[in-house]
This record gives structure tokens, sequence and C-alpha cells, in this order.
């Protein structure tokens, strides 16, 4: 596995591949892997020829207040696991490398970005994510780009920017990666103590009694709304909207993703279900 600094360099070695009839997968991080991330990474080693893992820490889609400065950073470790799961190269610019002076030009998704987590941590977050990730696609230029549904709503903004500009990029999103008590993986769960970390199950527990409560017909909010209540957890968000469109809904009829926002000790946690549509 190579670690490359610069675009240039990047570019040179997609270009050989390409060259040679290889298909390109691209893995959007920003590093502290985990499960969830491996999973990506297999993924595209399965299905392409050279394996492109971007590692940075995106500081346009933390707000002021967030946790850019403190965001886990470990990247020999990093390296190691991609190495282990056969990435071909890992990207781990420098920010000026991406952002250099004068860099003007923003991505900005109307809509689907203002609402769950475009509301909870405000308008930037979802601009950062659409800039950095296209901005990803031009240098990679990759046949295909992997994203977890985890970030389900990022999965959305993503599909939209790709169709909107009309990039030459399949997206392909893939499966949520639990730990056993269900907790979604994270690189935030490292901020949980042993408190946090046995409440923060909650969140996926109020979403399998949704789960539970729609396939018996009983209605779905207030089932995992209980779970939350018992637990002490004051959700920033728990919503269910339509799959696609992201419009509120308040039955089921087309897929729905049932969707939960958290503070829960030092972490700002999500997760989703998807609710299949009758
Ligand atoms: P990051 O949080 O590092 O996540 C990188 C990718 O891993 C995302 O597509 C995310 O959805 C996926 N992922 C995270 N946890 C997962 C889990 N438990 N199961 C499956 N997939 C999981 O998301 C970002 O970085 C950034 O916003 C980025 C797209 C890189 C742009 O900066």
């Amino acid at each position: 596995m190579r670690i490359l600094r610069t675009i240039a360099e990047v570019r040179a070695s997609v270009r050989d591949a390409k060259a040679a009839g290889k298909s390109v997968g691209l893995v959007p991080t920003m590093g502290a892997f985990h499960e969830g991330h491996l999973s990506l990474m297999r993924a595209a080693r399965e299905q392409n020829g050279l394996v492109v893992v971007s590692l940075f820490v995106n500081p346009t889609q933390f707000a002021a207040n967030e946790d850019l400065s403190t965001y886990p950073r470990d990247e020999a470790r990093d390296a190691a696991l991609a190495e282990s799961e056969g990435v071909d190269i890992l990207f781990a610019p420098e920010p000026a490398e991406i952002y250099p002076d004068g860099f003007a030009t923003t991505i900005h998704v109307a809509g689907i970005t203002e609402v769950l987590d475009g509301a909870s941590r405000g308008p930037h977050h979802f601009d950062g994510v659409a800039t950095v990730v296209t901005k990803l696609f031009g240098i990679v230029q990759p046949d295909v780009a992997y994203f977890g549904q985890k970030d389900a709503q990022q999965v959305l903004v993503v599909r939209r920017v790709v169709r909107d500009l009309d990039l030459d990029v399949r997206i392909e999103a893939c499966p949520i990666v639990r730990e056993p008590d269900g907790l979604a993986m994270s690189s935030r769960n490292v901020y949980l103590d042993a408190d946090a970390r046995a409440q923060a199950t909650a969140l996926n527990r109020a979403l399998d009694a949704a789960d539970a409560a729609h396939r018996s017909g009983e209605s779905i909010l207030p089932a995992a709304q209980a779970v939350l209540d018992e637990a002490g957890i004051d959700a920033e968000y728990l919503e269910l909207r339509d799959a696609e469109t992201l419009q509120p809904v308040t039955a089921v009829e087309r897929d729905a993703l049932l969707l939960v926002a958290a503070r829960v000790g030092a972490a700002r946690l999500i997760d989703n279900h998807l609710l299949r549509g009758v």
C-alpha cells in the first residue's frame, strides 16, 4: 500500500491503473477506522482493480463548536488496518492540499440538507461534505464510491450531487456495522465512558422497538420514544421520513427511514433503520 499526500501523485497512480484496464473504487473517510470503515474497504476490494481510501478530517464540515480539534487521529494505526484490507492507496493530504489559498467554491445541495443533521449541525455541515466529496471524485475519478448507510442523509446528499452535476461515478451504500450489543460503530464512540456506552445502546434498541411496532401494525414513533425516555436520552431528533426525499411521513407506505440523533455522554451519536414500505 502506498501513502500519498498530493493530488498529482494520486492522479498519476489512477491514470496508470485505468490504462491497465482496472476499475477504481474510492472509500472516503476521516480515519479512526473501525469495522464500519473496513467493511467499505472490503466491498471496494472485491469489486475493483485499484482501491483508494482517502483519510482527511475535513475541517469545512465541522462547526466552530464541534470536535475538529479533538477528532480521533492515528494515521499509523489506520494505515496498518487499510493495508491489511488490501487497500492500494491511502490518500492522506494536508488541509492546504485540499483547500489551498484562494479556495472559494462550495457545493450546496438545497432541501434535503436543511433537515435532520443539517438542522442540528447547521447548513455548513453538508456543504462541507458535498464540497470535499466532489473534490475527491475530481481527484480520484473513481468508477464506484462507497459510503455507509449509517450516515443515511449523507448518502442522499452525495447521490443528489452526482445526479445534479452529472458526475460519472456509481454510489454504493453499504449496511450499518454494529457492535455485538447493537450500537452502530462510530469513530466518536471512543468519547463514551462506561455509563454513556451502556446508555448508547438505547438508540438501536429504540429503532428495534419501532421496527417491531411497524411489523405488528402499531404506531412507530411512540415505541421508539418510550425506549429513549426509559434510558434518559433526550434526542436531538427522532423522525420518520421518506427514504428517498426525506419528506416527513406518518405512515410507511413507501420505504421510510427512522432516524435518531442524540447527545450521549460526551458524544453526539446518530443511527437509523430502514422500514420497508407495505
Ligand atoms: P467517516 O465518519 O470517517 O465515515 C467514512 C464512511 O464510513 C462513511 O461513508 C460512513 O457512513 C461510513 N461508516 C461510518 N460508520 C459506519 C458503520 N457503523 N457502518 C457502516 N459504515 C459506516 O462520513 C465521513 O467520514 C465524512 O463525512 C466523509 C464522507 C469522509 C467526507 O468528509
